[in-house]
Parts: structure tokens; sequence; C-alpha cells
């Protein structure tokens, strides 16, 4: 039908192109600020930014830092930040008991955050990863990462976070079953206000390496172990050759009430974030991980190219595929880029 409707040389497609104001004219997707969250990573102490050396340009904050940032993020609209805990080696351990405190690292830097006043919407992980000294993300019994034994956790873990003032639980872990869980806790805890952002499809991705580097959980979780499974993510993050199977963990996290969901990686994803949107028709974000971020960073430096546009060619795509946000390590950058660009002159 395409081709019986227009010809060459009635039809040129390139007459559309010739001028940037034809072309603004014409653009099918736009790249917002509205379109960010910021991920963030928290370490203890003052006045502390401390590089994380396979992450050019993101730095473990302490929290009084966190806070000026954040008022940055918000004075350029970000809509919304995640949280990630940098844990001291000495309070991680088999349980991942850290989790637990509603005075540890992350609870701190969200009541900070909240004393500041900032109108930002508040992310929190929900996984054991930050605080395990295995560095999975929920508990080991008999050899194997216990689904339902986790869950328990995971759901006291939400709650500290959400009476905190967190207000969107984002689980990243991956276990069945534990949004319906979630979801009960918080509802019973008059928190029905709380939104779940669940990260439904998550592959178990080799992109993940300078996150876990700056959370430092990648040595834990390489250490030499009796048993395979438990060297990688693999029995719980699901397959990277499966596409259908992502379908299947977002309608049942939309029946556990699911009000988000999340597709991580996401440039080597952008089939399934795509599926999902015409499938289910629900807010769906993409993750852009840490390994994307520091491959564009390396591409840059080696080649002399311009980190802003790889950045931005990478972000449409997203929107391309459906997203409806996406997390980016790049987003203050980028929203401040697009501010003084008018959100205009962006290719
Ligand atoms: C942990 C978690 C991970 C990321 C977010 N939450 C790593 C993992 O599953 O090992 C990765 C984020 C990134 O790579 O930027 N539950």
């Amino acid at each position: 039908m395409l081709n019986s409707l227009r010809q060459y040389p009635q039809t040129r497609l390139r007459r559309t192109r010739l001028h940037p104001w034809a072309r603004r004219l014409v653009r099918e997707h736009t790249l917002t600020v509205n379109d960010f969250i910021w991920p963030l990573f928290i370490v203890k102490g003052e006045q502390q930014r401390q590089a994380i050396t396979t992450m050019p340009g993101v730095y473990r904050l302490s929290i009084d830092v966190l806070v000026e940032e954040v008022k940055q993020a918000q004075a350029l609209n970000i809509p919304a930040i995640a949280l990630f805990p940098m844990i001291d080696q000495s309070l991680k351990d088999p349980q991942g008991s850290e989790a637990l405190d509603p005075n540890n690292l992350l609870c701190n830097a969200i009541k900070a955050l909240r004393a500041a006043n900032l109108d930002i919407g508040i992310i929190c992980d929900v996984a054991l990863d930050p605080y395990t000294d295995h560095g999975h993300d929920g508990v080991i019994i008999n050899n194997e990462v216990d689904n339902d034994a986790t869950i328990e956790i995971l759901c006291q873990q939400a709650l500290i976070q959400a009476q905190a003032g967190c207000d969107i639980i984002a689980p990243s872990d991956m276990q069945d079953g534990r949004i319906g869980a979630i979801r009960q806790a918080l509802d019973q805890h008059d928190l029905s206000n709380t939104m779940i952002l669940s990260y439904a499809a998550k592959y178990c991705s080799n992109f993940y390496g300078p996150f876990r580097e700056a959370v430092g959980s990648q040595a834990n979780l390489s250490k030499k172990t009796q048993n395979p499974l438990l060297g990688s993510k693999a029995s719980y993050q699901q397959d990277i050759a499966n596409s259908e199977e992502a379908l299947h963990e977002v309608a049942l996290d939309l029946n556990e009430g699911a009000d988000l969901i999340m597709v991580k990686p996401g440039m080597p994803y952008l089939d399934i974030i795509t599926k999902i949107k015409q499938t289910f028709k629900v807010p769906t974000f993409a993750y852009q991980v840490s390994g994307e971020y520091s491959m564009l960073q390396n591409l840059s430096q080696q080649d002399g190219q311009d980190f802003q546009k790889l950045m931005l060619e990478t972000l449409i795509s997203f929107k391309r595929a459906g997203a409806d946000g996406i997390f980016t390590y790049a987003a203050k950058e980028i929203a401040s880029f697009l501010q003084t660009t008018n959100g205009n002159k962006i290719y």
C-alpha cells in the first residue's frame, strides 16, 4: 500500500529534509526533560563526591551533596530521581540485614530530601544486592536464592523506604510474586498512594558491570562458589534470548498491582519495550543501564565524538520504541542541554 501511493520522481522524501525548520516540522518523536529519571549513588560521610572509575562523570555522593544535586535536578524540571546506596562492606551479611534498618544510608537520604521540601519524585530500588555479602538480590537457602523467603524481606524493605518518604517502590529483584506481596504490605500500612514500578522485564545482562562496581557488589558476586547457580543472577533474571516471556512477566506484575513497568537494560531490548507498550498500553520505562552509559562515554573519548549527540541518539530511540520515560545517568547533562537549546536544535 505504501508503495502504490508514492513513487519517485513525483515523490522525493529528501524534500522535507532539506531545511532544519522542515525537519523539525515533520519530526515524529520528541525528547523532553519530562522523559528523564536520574539514577544517583549515595555514600556515607560529608562532602563526598567519589568518582566511579568505570562510569566517567558519575559519582557516589554523600547525603549533603546529594541534596544539592537534587535541587539542581528540580531546577531543571527533572521529574524523578532513583537512589542507590553504596554500603560499607562491614555492614553486609548473608541476609542483607542493613536493608531493614530504618536509619540506613538510603532511608536517611530519603528523609534529608523530604526535609529539603523538594518537588521531585523519589524512586527506590527494592532488592538486597547492595546489602548482601554474596551480592545476590535475595537470601540464599539450600544453595539457591530462595524466592519466598526473599519476598518476605523485600516487603519489609519496601515498607521502611515508603515510610521514610519514598514515592515509588521499584522492585528490581526478579522474584516471582513480589509485586502482589509488596502491594499488600503497603496497603496494610496505609501506604496505598505509594506507587510500584516493577522491573518486570529485567534481563540477565552483561551491561550491569559498572553499576555493580558502583555499589560494591561485583567482587562479592564473583567470589568463587561451589554452586555455579550462584556465580550469576541467571536463576532469577530473565534469559536474554526470550521476548514472549517478558510479556508474561508484565502480565503477572500488572495483575499483582504494578503501576509502572520497566524494561532493563535499554538499548539491546528496544523490541521488548515496543511489544510491551503495544500489548498492555501502560506506562513503560526503559533503563539505560551503567554499561550502556559507559559504552557511550568510552566511544566519545576514544573517537572524539560528541557525547551529548551520541546520548541524544540513544534517548530518542527509546521514544521511538514507545517508552514513556528513561532512566539515564546522563539525565542532568541532557536536561541542561535541552534547556539551553530550547529543545529544538537537538540533531
Ligand atoms: C540490583 C540492580 C542492578 C541494577 C539496578 N538495580 C544490578 C543487578 O541486577 O545486578 C543495574 C543498573 C545499572 O547497571 O545501571 N538489583
